[in-house]
């Protein structure tokens, strides 16, 4: 989908006297935007404060801020310049904002799109990308303003039967099917994989197209609740149960009733608690702390963990019933490292996801960018992909994505050529890689280089890593 306008005839002419509002407390900063501006045919105001360019905004209708982060009494970390960005939201989150920043503060630049500015430019500036992004701006704001866009959004919502997932890679195949089999069931499901897989992915499409599609899914998360809030969290609380209780609470258990309740985090559980949850497991009933009344709720349980509750109920920390009773069906998302043939896909999909965000016409990766993102080997799986991409999507000044917009350890690498190197020096590398690729775990690197572990070890010794 395309969501940037083409630029042409009837986008110029709606420009010419588009009215632009200067935000620079630097005086000769200005004043070169303003000679610029104006002979590209802008009306121009200039303020020298956050305070004035918030006045202007609510007196006087712009077409485009352009504004810089730093102000006079801080003139480092920006943050005068993105509380102005939110009180631009505040006032008209339509009026879109244009940001500049100091020359290699990306963070910076990265906060200021999440604080809604449309786009960013690196001080000092190129005038030719200055005027391109201030015009795709405006134009995509005009778009905008005509419902484009919005009728583009509805479409894409339309669209839309529960949460979408790439899986092309083979590794994936039995998700998929264990998905579309076990998901219309009532059955327990307990998700397993190592972070940043998709497991909660997963969750939200188990009860998408199960029957209780149309109740609530709730997600606790088991790991973030203390101590004391665990039951009256899930169970709910009667007035006067405790100090803090001055009215009922209606528990995720009941707020689940009919619907399915996420448990993430499952194996953070302390074992006395595990021991509540196991009763309302087998039974579907509880009692509200403070009372005495036993409730019951009819409730799909999925939950999901990185650890390895097998080895957990081995340790003593986890009690096997409740497991039994937790993974009436277990469905492993592999790592990313597992499935290479989801990275391009994924990345395009997020690309396309992150490009409507930030306004910004990307249609792609370049080969080079393309290579390094299925070279990386993803630690921390499609969620690292998805900010790699994210970042990008920000930081890129073409359509195609370039190597170092991903700011992926590696890219324009000073990693010799492998035909300058000696065969010693070339084991040495790709044993060190995959020793980084592969946690340090000594088995899957030397599975992966087709060694046997005494030839891995060997070299290892001889190469004193
Ligand atoms: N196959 C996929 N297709 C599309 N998007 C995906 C896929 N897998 C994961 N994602 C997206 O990647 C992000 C991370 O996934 P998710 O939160 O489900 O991972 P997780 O395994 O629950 O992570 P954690 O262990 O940290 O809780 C989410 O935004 C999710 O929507
Ligand atoms: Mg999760």
């Amino acid at each position: 989908m395309r969501l940037q306008p083409v630029a042409g005839k009837t986008g110029a002419v709606a420009q010419s006297g588009a009215h632009i509002l200067v935000a620079d407390d630097q005086a000769d900063v200005s004043e070169a935007l303003r000679l610029l501006l104006k002979g590209e045919g802008f009306k121009i105001e200039t303020v020298n404060s956050p305070a004035k360019a918030l006045a202007a905004i609510k007196e006087r209708a712009f077409d485009l801020v352009l504004m810089d982060l730093n102000y006079a009494r801080d003139t480092t970390s920006g943050q005068e310049g993105l509380d102005l960005l939110t009180r631009i939201q505040a006032v008209d989150s339509s009026l879109p904002v244009v940001v500049m920043t100091a020359w290699a503060n990306v963070e910076l630049a990265v906060a200021a799109m999440r604080h809604g500015a449309r786009d960013f430019i690196q001080k000092p500036w190129e005038n030719a990308r200055l005027l391109s992004v201030i015009r795709t701006q405006i134009e995509l704001a005009q778009a905008l303003k005509k419902g484009h866009r919005l009728e583009a959004e509805n479409e894409l919502l339309r669209g839309a039967t529960g949460p979408k997932m790439i899986a092309e890679s083979p590794t994936m195949l039995p998700v998929l099917q264990l998905i579309n089999r076990v998901g219309p069931s009532d059955a327990n499901v307990l998700i397993t994989g190592e972070n940043g897989t998709g497991k909660g992915l997963v969750a939200r499409s188990l009860h998408a197209v199960s029957a209780r599609a149309d109740k609530p899914l709730l997600v606790v998360n088991m790991g973030g609740l203390s101590e004391g809030v665990f039951e009256s969290e899930l169970f709910g609380h009667v007035k006067g149960a405790f100090t803090d209780a001055r009215s009922d609470r209606v528990g995720r258990f009941e707020l689940a009733d009919g619907g399915t309740l996420f448990l993430d985090e499952i194996a953070n559980i302390p074992l006395h608690q595990q021991a509540k949850l196991l009763r309302v497991l087998e039974t579907g009933e509880f009692e509200p702390v403070g009372s005495s009344r036993t409730l019951r709720a009819n409730v799909r349980f999925l939950s999901a963990t990185n650890a390895d509750l097998r080895a957990e109920v081995d340790a003593g920390r986890f009690r096997q019933d409740l497991l039994f009773r937790l993974n009436t069906v277990e469905i492993h998302v592999p790592p990313l490292r597992e499935r290479p043939e989801d990275i391009l896909p994924l990345a395009n999909f997020f690309l396309q996801q992150h490009a409507r965000r930030y306004r910004k016409n990307l249609a792609g990766f370049q080969p080079a960018a393309a290579q390094l993102l299925r070279e990386h080997p993803w630690p921390g799986n499609v969620r690292e992909l998805d900010h790699a991409v994210e970042r990008a999507a920000l930081m890129a000044q073409n359509p195609q994505v370039e190597p170092a917009d991903l700011g992926l350890r590696g890219e324009g690498d000073s990693a010799p050529r492998l035909e300058d190197m000696s065969l010693e020096d070339v084991e040495r590398f790709l044993i060190r890689k995959m020793l980084a690729r592969f946690d340090g775990n000594a088995k899957k690197a030397a599975d992966a280089l087709g060694l046997s572990r005494s030839a891995f070890y060997r070299r290892l010794e001889k190469y004193r890593l």
